[in-house]
């Protein structure tokens, strides 16, 4: 039984390097977190979130999200800057809580990684098919949407998902909806394509996927900044006031529950900050700069994401702003003025979003790489390419069910996996830092979380609290994958750990 709990010591990580390229320095692992950052939540879902929960106030429902990461961004720091190793948060648990836990979280983490590169390439795919129809190209409309999606072909909208709520507003308004045409959507095939393409960008190298990742983050961070400094002009106080719309009476539409309800929405927007961690074994000085990337990537997308959104709702009603693309919309509001800007805010779109893709699907090659390292996953998986000095093998795993999963479903479930399942792993993050100051207080931190023992509680809390504002389908579903996780570890690490084999001799 104590078996199970086997830590890993401190000292001892980093022995086994693998063989990976040590390439990248502080602006590049900022990069790396910004490139894994800003995608779909500012692009897609800030409008969604004002539309429907927040109103103006959403800019409070990112300053409380930024909150809640920053506490477990300061509990990565600490981590981060003491074991330098692939593997984020499941080589920590590993270090801190032992082997049982290092498991739990690093399967927790699938969910954040694999999981979040199928959502977000699921937004992608909404972006690509939308600017491609401003070009007159159009993709056939049961190749864009998730497997069994009911379209429905709308005169002025065109292809739209035939929700419950949709048809019924429909026939209201006296459209007889049996007689528009419909579709069943067969699978979304740009959102398998994106995952396709970024996977071989990855295993062809790591110092190539960085230098695309600088590529896209200027130009997405570029289109933010002209979004912001051009849209400032035309924001009207009319359109932020009320800043925070009377409750419906409904809980979490608009009010302060609203804004809470927004912040577990755009908590979507700051994941990734932690993908910083997964690529540990790649840096130059990776205790002087993990904390620099983890803490500066999100520290500079938190501010761009408060000014995005006091524009765009400054620029148009909030209630104009439940879209795909909401940004392009703030900008359609402004008028001639700024029409040069909607294609390069889709572009822009459609660019980091590939990027956020891109960081995610290495956050989780690198995960399996350690956990096949410590013999928890088959060894097949430790394999590197003998050229391309990449961790191949999971990388084209990962590859067949990201597509898989991008291609069946819908972003909603997907995105509501991903959130449930980074919050669990801030908790046990928070947690690990917590027990390993107790447990060994002497070991060596290049960076410190502050004011212990409160910010790792607190981070503890607000996770927790953010996780309870999720649905109750959404926890069945995290409680079954955990299970299904178990009957793995049970059945296959126990036996191959090369932890419990040493400690057994
Ligand atoms: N933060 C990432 C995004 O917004 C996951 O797409």
């Amino acid at each position: 039984m104590k078996q199970l709990f086997v830590r890993k010591p401190v000292g001892s990580l980093g022995a086994h390097e693998g063989g990976l390229h040590r390439v990248l320095d502080a602006f590049n692992l900022t990069t790396l977190g910004i490139g894994g950052i800003i995608g779909a939540g500012i692009f897609v879902l800030t409008g969604q979130a004002a539309a429907e929960y927040a109103g103006p106030a959403i800019v409070l429902s990112f300053v409380f999200s930024a909150g809640a990461s920053a506490l477990a961004g300061l509990c990565y720091a600490e981590f981060a800057s003491m074991i330098p190793v692939a593997g984020s948060a499941y080589t920590y648990a590993y270090s801190a809580l032992g082997e049982l836990f290092a498991w739990i979280i690093g399967w927790d983490l699938v969910l954040e990684y694999l999981f979040g590169a199928a959502s977000v390439a699921v937004g992608w795919s909404g972006y690509v098919t939308s600017f491609l129809k401003d070009w007159g190209i159009f993709i056939p409309p049961s190749l864009t949407a998730a497997a069994g999606t009911d379209l429905v072909k709308l005169p002025d909208l065109g292809w739209v998902s035939a929700s419950q709520g949709l048809l019924s507003e429909l026939t209201q308004k006296g459209v007889a909806v049996d007689s528009l045409p419909h579709v069943t959507a067969l699978m979304n095939l740009p959102a398998m394509l994106i995952i396709l393409v970024m996977s071989i960008l990855l295993i062809v190298g790591i110092k190539k996927s960085a230098n695309f990742n600088n590529v896209i983050v200027v130009l997405k961070v570029a289109v933010i900044l002209l979004f912001i400094g051009f849209g400032m002009a035309y924001v009207k106080i009319e359109n932020l006031t009320p800043f925070m719309p009377a409750n419906t009476g409904e809980f979490g539409h608009f009010g302060w529950s609203g804004v809470v309800r927004g912040a577990g929405v755009v908590f979507f927007a700051y994941i990734g900050f932690d993908a910083v961690s997964t690529a540990a074994l790649e840096a130059k000085n990776p205790q002087r700069d993990m904390p620099i990337g983890i803490l500066g990537s999100l520290a500079i997308c938190a501010v761009l994401y408060v000014l995005v959104a006091i524009v765009m709702t400054g620029m148009v009603s909030y209630t104009h702003l439940a879209v795909a693309d909401p940004i392009a919309v703030a900008v359609d509001a402004a008028g001639p003025g700024l029409f040069w800007l909607r294609p390069l805010i889709k572009l822009g779109a459609i660019a980091g979003l590939s990027s956020v893709v891109l960081v995610l699907l290495m956050g989780q090659a690198r995960i399996f790489f350690s956990m096949a390292q410590d013999g928890l996953l088959p060894q097949v998986l430790t394999k590197v390419h003998p050229k391309y000095k990449t961790p191949w093998v999971p990388s084209v795993m990962i590859c067949g069910v990201a597509m898989a999963l991008a291609g069946i479903f819908p972003i909603g479930i997907l995105g509501e996996m991903v959130s449930i399942g980074t919050l669990l792993a801030f908790v046990i993050v928070s947690l690990g830092v917590l027990v390993l100051r107790k447990t060994d207080p002497d070991l060596p931190r290049s960076f410190k979380t502050p004011w212990m023992p409160w910010i790792p509680i607190l981070g503890v809390a607000t996770s927790l609290f953010e996780m309870v504002f999720l649905p109750l389908a959404t926890w069945i579903r995290l409680i079954v994958w955990l299970a299904l996780g178990m009957g793995i570890y049970f059945t296959y690490g126990v036996r191959h750990s090369r932890l419990r084999k040493s400690a057994l001799k």
